[in-house]
């Protein structure tokens, strides 16, 4: 058995209080419903609020514990190699429009940060997109040749303060990083009161559309002008998302570092061989995080190694000996690289959503809460045409056609899993695809020999759940939903736990 290092959980979560507020009760007439509290829906609900809306924001579980509460938390607009993509995919005016989208989040976020006083280690860095070999170094001239052309604060640098020498960087002046809950959780404080509200614990089923429009939750219905959906990937399926996107999980470790040691600044490396690097304040020193070793969710079993991986990095790079924290989470990625930020559907007048974020959420969560709350107050919006919700999608370009691909191949395909296998063969600390009355099962055989048995079939759309070893959780291939091994939803877009099966045969 792998032996890990690191507490498995966010250092976020961890330095901050886990509840904050009260599940919700009874019925409720707002202006504006807000459907998960991760930083797209919290700072739409700031934002709405001092517009003078009421709001209720409805979180399943903790405020900024979702992907939120897992990220690395750079504030942004360097977004490993995007620009040259963006100016010849789409051409130069549309390119500018995300810069200037995601440099105005930064200064949105700095704002926040300065009118509310709010102590979240927020801080002024360089972010740099560094390649290691020279080969490489035409994408970074390429990248920052067409930054500068879209009047971004690019320059290219072959020096660094990383303890190992590359070939080449982008480099963007006067970025920032936060500790993200400190900064959520304050937002949150903010958004009570004066007939706004909060709830936590409390799962939304469904939203229909209505005047008003109704938000059905496990604990009684929320009536609302409009509606916004930020749960990452949209609960809803009327909009396709799921089809537009695909999930990517992603991996970070964390170890106490001598300050004398330590990188200056926010860095990431290119394509998927990337790592992510920044420090944060810890413990009167520094913590250094270290990420990378992404992948589609609920394609990986061995998830362990890339933990290891990560450790290894850190351990030969910068010369780290123990690791405090390790964690894990999963961001959508969108096919044509722009956020989906606007209406659910053609159709739909006051049903909002925002995904798609790429992995850059600190800034596109940002610009999807000043976006929609333009909307909802009747404001234009110079970003609406470029994130619009319901664009014309790729799915015809060669990504989008692979990843809806292989939703296909394992919606079909894992069914043959484990057709052979019974209880009998779950080995203790083993998750497995087995068969249980002509069922397919997910069981898990916990370390004391105890069977956890579900039920292998995603509540979302049907597809097979997979074993994720270093999480202990069942993870769907198709569109990231993922769940405990007792069959709890741990991420959406599933909305109803996996059902419990009896492990008679044990
Ligand atoms: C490893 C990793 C590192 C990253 N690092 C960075 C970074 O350095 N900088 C950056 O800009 N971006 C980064 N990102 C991306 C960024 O973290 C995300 O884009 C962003 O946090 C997404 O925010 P969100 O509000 O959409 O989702 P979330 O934070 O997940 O919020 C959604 C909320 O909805 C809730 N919810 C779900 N279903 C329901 C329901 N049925 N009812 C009620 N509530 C529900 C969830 O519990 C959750 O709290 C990273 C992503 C990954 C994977
Ligand atoms: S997440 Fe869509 S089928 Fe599982």
């Amino acid at each position: 058995m792998v032996i890990l290092s690191g507490t498995p959980v966010s250092y976020w979560i961890d330095s901050t209080p886990e509840n904050n507020f009260s599940p919700f009760v009874d019925n409720l007439l707002v202006d504006v419903a807000i459907v998960g509290a991760g930083i797209a829906g919290l700072t739409a609900a700031t934002l709405l609020k001092r517009a003078g809306k009421t709001v209720a924001v409805i979180e399943s579980k903790q405020i900024a514990t979702g992907t939120s509460g897992h990220t690395t938390a750079k504030v942004t607009s360097l977004h490993q190699l995007i620009y040259a993509d963006l100016i010849e995919q789409l051409g130069k005016e549309k390119a500018r429009i995300y810069a200037e989208s995601n440099q105005a989040a930064i200064d949105r976020v700095a704002q926040f940060v300065e009118e509310e006083r709010i102590e979240c280690d927020f801080s002024r860095q360089s972010a740099y997109t560094f390649a290691e070999f020279p080969e490489d170094l035409k994408k970074i001239e390429a990248e920052v040749e067409a930054a500068i052309a879209l009047g971004l604060p690019a320059s290219f640098v072959k020096e660094t303060s990383l303890p190992f020498s590359i070939a080449g960087a982008v480099k963007f002046d006067n970025q920032a990083q936060f500790h993200v809950r400190k900064y959520l959780l304050h937002l949150a404080k903010n958004i009570l009161g004066n007939g706004s509200y909060l709830f936590e614990e409390t799962r939304v089923e469904a939203v229909e559309e209505g005047n008003p429009s109704q938000v059905k939750t496990n604990k009684g219905v929320v009536r609302a002008q409009d509606v916004i959906v930020t749960t990452n990937l949209p609960i809803l399926n009327e909009g396709l998302f799921f089809a537009k996107t695909y999930p990517k999980r992603s991996y970070i470790v964390a170890a106490p570092i001598d300050p004398a040691k330590a990188p200056e600044g926010m860095f990431i490396g290119i394509d998927n061989r990337y790592r992510s690097i920044r420090t944060t304040p810890y413990d009167g020193g520094l913590l250094l995080l270290v990420g990378g070793e992404g992948h589609k969710t609920g394609t990986v079993e061995d998830t362990e190694k890339c933990y290891l991986r990560l450790e290894e990095y850190a351990r030969s790079r910068f010369g780290v000996d123990s690791f405090a924290y390790r964690w894990s989470t999963q961001d959508m990625v969108s096919f044509d690289k722009l956020p989906y930020i606007g209406k659910l559907t053609p159709f739909n007048n006051h049903i909002y959503v925002a995904t798609g974020f790429s992995l850059w959420g600190m800034t596109k969560g940002t610009l999807s809460g000043m976006l929609l709350s333009d909307l909802i107050l009747g404001r234009n919006n110079p970003w609406a045409d470029l994130c619009d919700a319901t664009r014309a999608t790729p799915f015809v370009s060669q990504t989008s056609i692979k990843e809806n691909a292989d939703v296909a191949v394992h919606w079909l395909g894992d069914r043959f899993k484990g057709l052979t296998s019974s209880l009998a063969s779950v080995s203790q600390g083993e998750g497995k695809l087995v068969t249980v009355d002509g069922k397919k099962v997910a069981a898990y055989r916990d370390e004391g020999g105890t069977i956890h048995a579900v039920s292998a079939t995603c509540t979302h759309l049907g597809c097979i759940v997979n074993w994720n070893s270093a999480e202990k959780s069942w993870d769907c291939p198709c569109h990231g939903a993922r769940f405990s091994c007792d069959g709890e939803v741990l991420h959406g877009p599933a909305i109803d736990n996996l059902e419990k099966i009896n492990p008679k045969q044990s």
